[in-house]
């Protein structure tokens, strides 16, 4: 991952990221930056900020590159990583599309349930479920469990006997590759706390081939985010399928891969493979792997997030104060870390682009800082801009773990989310107010 460091960084052209993104040039020479046609600063006067802005046509488009890179393939479903980002428009949007679900709480499947999406296009992942969530993802009937563990997988047996159901599962299984990102988001190594390592698998397969709550489905692989490097993925896939050899020689057959996610985006100078850079090969192994075994192809799932939304959307902020301290100058901005936690947990780069480029206006070397009470408040660092007091500000890439992270930290309300659709602009989460953080707050 491509990490925010102290040489002054040259501006990322937010036409880089996404075709939705453009400057047009007014009469005065000013430059607006417009997302599907839509005046951004326009959006931050009628809007307020700080405030998340979506296009619509962005996230159609990167679900559509998934599934026109499995055409061909019967069943294959896009199962979209709702913790990118979990607005229920957005999850309506890909539902539209066609799109299954991939969630990791019993708030998530609330979320695709309230958006229209099919449960049974959804499979729910993640190391701890409580047997509340996996009650009520059998009752709403979820697609299938990724079963991250032995004892998950009990569990998961036990809540389907007290129903008198029968849960499907796959296992998600770690199959050691290193996939060369940040190391927080990394998941595919042994010492990571996901899955479950290649040599335990068969045992836990065979403790649910024998089970009469569950049937077996499939096999779960996913090995971290922000992959700019599709090697990774082909390492993962032959050790995926030399398990499937080992379990079918024990008559375990599996007839499902779910791949995971992961693909990268483009934040600054990342070319990151496309869908179809790494989909059709990857569908091409796994079909002359059958093919060699005389068995019938698997049905595939992928499970992108960042590719599909992270390039959709900008966080808007403007500029309180430009102060300086010692050789440094701060633009202190009314967005922070609690609106968008990357830079301070991973100390993660995002493009910044003014909403109004005046270059008439004297450029100036700033880092971009928000009002909240601790130094890793920042959001940017050594950035060239044409900046004053007042002006607004895009920080690029946000759409992908930016809301979906934000916190309340400093009794700082949650930002309004806008998602433009066609270049009109329409609210889709209001701004929350002190009433609403307090509203929990009660007996006093
Ligand atoms: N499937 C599983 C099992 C996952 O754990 C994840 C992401 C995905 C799919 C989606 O991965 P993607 O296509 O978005 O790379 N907060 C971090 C990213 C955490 C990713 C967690 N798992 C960030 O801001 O970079």
């Amino acid at each position: 991952m491509k990490t925010d460091s102290t040489p002054t960084h040259t501006a990322v052209a937010p036409e880089s990221l996404s075709t939705q993104l453009q400057y047009q040039t007014g009469s005065t020479g000013i430059q607006s930056l417009v997302m599907e046609g839509a005046d951004l600063n326009a959006l931050a006067d009628q809007f307020g900020t700080p405030l998340y802005v979506y296009s619509a046509q962005h996230i159609i488009d990167a679900y559509q590159a998934y599934a026109q890179a499995c055409e061909g393939l019967a069943d294959a479903t896009i199962c979209y990583a709702v913790k990118a980002n979990s607005n229920i428009h957005i999850l309506a949007l890909l539902a539209q599309q066609g799109a299954g679900f991939d969630i990791v709480s019993a708030g998530e499947l609330a979320r695709i349930l309230a958006a229209g999406g099919n449960p049974a296009k959804a499979v729910f992942a993640g190391v701890g479920k409580t047997s509340d969530e996996i009650r009520f993802a059998l009752e709403k009937g979820v697609g299938c469990f990724n079963v991250e563990s032995e004892q998950e997988m009990a569990r998961i047996a036990n809540v389907a006997q007290s129903m008198g159901v029968k849960a499907k599962v796959s296992l998600r299984v770690n199959p050691d590759v290193d996939a060369k990102t940040h190391p927080y988001i990394s998941t595919g190594l042994k010492e990571n706390k996901f899955g479950v390592s290649m040599e335990a698998a068969p045992q836990v397969y065979r403790f649910a081939h024998q089970s009469p709550w569950l049937e077996v489905h499939g096999v779960d692989c996913h090995i971290g985010s922000q992959l700019t490097d599709a090697s990774p993925y082909f390492d993962a896939l032959d050790r995926v399928l030399a398990l499937l050899d080992q379990l079918s020689a024990e008559g375990i057959e599996i007839n499902h891969l779910d791949l995971g996610g992961g693909i990268g985006i483009r934040y600054l100078d990342e070319t990151p493979p496309s869908p179809k850079d790494v989909l059709p090969a990857l569908i091409a192994k796994v079909k002359t792997w059958a093919q060699a075994k005389g068995r019938s192809m698997p049905t595939l799932s992928f499970e992108p997030g960042r590719s599909i939304v992270g390039n959709s959307g900008v966080l808007l902020t403007e500029v309180q104060f430009i102060k300086q301290n010692g050789d440094k100058n701060f633009a202190i901005v009314d967005a922070a870390m609690n609106d968008l936690m990357r830079p301070a947990m991973y100390q993660a780069f995002h493009g910044v682009a003014e909403l109004q480029k005046d270059a008439a206006k004297p450029s100036q070397l700033v880092d971009l800082v928000g009002p909240v009470c601790e130094s890793g408040d920042w959001l940017a660092r050594n950035r060239n801009l044409h900046i004053e007091q007042g002006d607004r500000l895009a920080i690029l890439s946000a759409g992908a773990y930016g809301q979906t992270m934000a916190s309340n930290y400093n009794s700082r309300g949650r930002c309004a989310e806008v998602l433009i659709t066609q270049g009109q602009a329409r609210l889709i989460r209001t701004r929350e107010t002190i009433e609403d953080q307090l509203r929990n707050e009660i007996g006093l």
